[in-house]
């Protein structure tokens, strides 16, 4: 009897402290808000890869922020700080070997996100500026894995980040700048070190979260394309609310995510090179993964000399990203369904085949040099 009566109190507490909190911030409106979204057509597995993305960069920041307590960035320090948290720091190898396998799972995600917004034509009017924000955040993913690959400041962070720096060099108008800017002197050394510290934990984190934001704004006011089959009374008859059913894929995806970044982690943590130095040595510099494919283009024949190099590295993605960007006001068609949008389906299959054989024969390269 007793017992009921104290339960009875707690909830009687607990509803009290939502109440009072709920008065002053307006918690139950913005609950309401948030979660009774409808999602027309119903609740997709499709649709997790924006959430499973804001995930991972959170908990980059988290493990992010716990490598700081430990990481110096200098060149004289930069190494012995990395060796020292993953010998030394109590699980230090894991959060680190977490982090570095978060910014791959990042960048994966970040493709079959856009892959998927793509196919589904989710693009288009009236979600034009959704995509292009999107597009800002793709660079910025990318941007992320670049400047941190320097950091732990060993043959491979260093040479790698030269050659990048390299072919920045080549963009016209802003090239020479952006290289002097990122180096900070004739040769990679402090100012590098520091400059891209800088952007990799305050500049890139606090544009993510402000277009991010921005991202899901624009995304809530055009409200959820939803699937790309189906007549307007059809979707509406199968709409579902983000809660419980999307949610709960949100969740399941995220948790499934978490855990493949943790079992990478574990089985292939992180092993540094030797220290960097000005001598490349017998070592052939080489990007992370996700840009072999760009690498392996530089190394086409047709992309021998000054000229050629310029087109592959520059030219060529530069104009990419232009089309990509001019994509939702070039297709103004209404058609969503893929199926009946095969130049769209070509050229999305060339693209990841295209990808997929670069960065294939980039791997099998290296092989074969080391
Ligand atoms: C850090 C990167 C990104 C984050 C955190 C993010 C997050 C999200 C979230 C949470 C949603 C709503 C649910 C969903 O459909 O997944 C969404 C929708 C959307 N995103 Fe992203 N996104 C990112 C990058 C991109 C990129 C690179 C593009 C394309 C260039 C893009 C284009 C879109 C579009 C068009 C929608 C609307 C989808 C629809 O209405 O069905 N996003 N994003």
């Amino acid at each position: 009897m007793n017992g009921q009566d104290n339960s009875g109190n707690e909830s009687n507490v607990f509803e009290k402290v939502v109440d009072f909190v709920d008065e002053r911030v307006g918690l139950k409106t913005i609950q309401a808000k948030m979660l009774n979204e409808p999602v027309p057509g119903g609740s997709r597995w499709a649709y997790a890869f924006g959430s499973v993305l804001l995930f991972i960069f959170i908990l980059q920041v988290v493990t992010g922020i716990l490598l700081m307590f430990y990481y110096v960035p200098s060149t004289d320090h930069a190494y012995a700080s990395t060796q020292y948290i993953i010998h030394e720091v109590d699980y230090g190898w894991f959060l680190l070997s977490y982090h570095f396998w978060g910014s791959s799972a990042m960048v994966v995600m970040v493709f079959a996100h856009m892959s998927q917004v793509f196919l589904w034509g989710a693009y288009k009017k009236p979600r034009e500026l959704v995509w292009l924000v999107g597009l800002a955040l793709f660079g910025i993913v990318m941007a992320f894995g670049f400047t941190g690959y320097l950091l732990p400041w060993d043959q491979r962070a260093f040479w790698a980040t030269v050659v990048g720096v390299e072919i920045m060099d080549k963009s016209p108008l802003i090239g020479d700048f952006m290289a002097r800017f990122l180096k900070g002197g004739p040769t990679p050394g402090q100012m590098t070190i520091s400059r891209f510290f800088v952007i990799h934990v305050m500049v890139l984190p606090a544009a993510l979260m402000g277009l991010a934001g921005l991202h899901i704004f624009l995304f809530r006011k055009a409200g959820p394309a939803g699937p790309f089959r189906g007549t307007p009374e059809e979707l509406k008859a199968k709409t579902d609310y983000f809660f419980p059913r999307q949610i709960w894929k949100d969740i399941v995806a995220m948790a499934t995510v978490f855990l493949i970044i943790c079992s990478l982690a574990f089985f292939e943590p992180v092993v540094l090179l030797e220290e960097a130095t000005p001598d490349p040595g017998d070592y052939h510099p080489e990007p992370e993964w996700y840009f072999l494919f760009l690498f392996q283009l530089l190394r086409l024949k047709m992309f021998g000399g000054e000229l050629g190099q310029l087109m592959g590295a520059i030219v060529l993605p530069g104009a990419f990203m232009a089309l990509l960007a001019a994509l939702p006001f070039i297709d103004t068609s209404p058609e969503r369904n893929i199926f009946k949008r095969p130049v769209s389906l070509i050229a999305w299959i060339l693209v990841m085949l295209m990808i997929l054989v670069f960065t294939v024969s980039a791997i099998i390269n290296r092989d074969f040099l080391h």
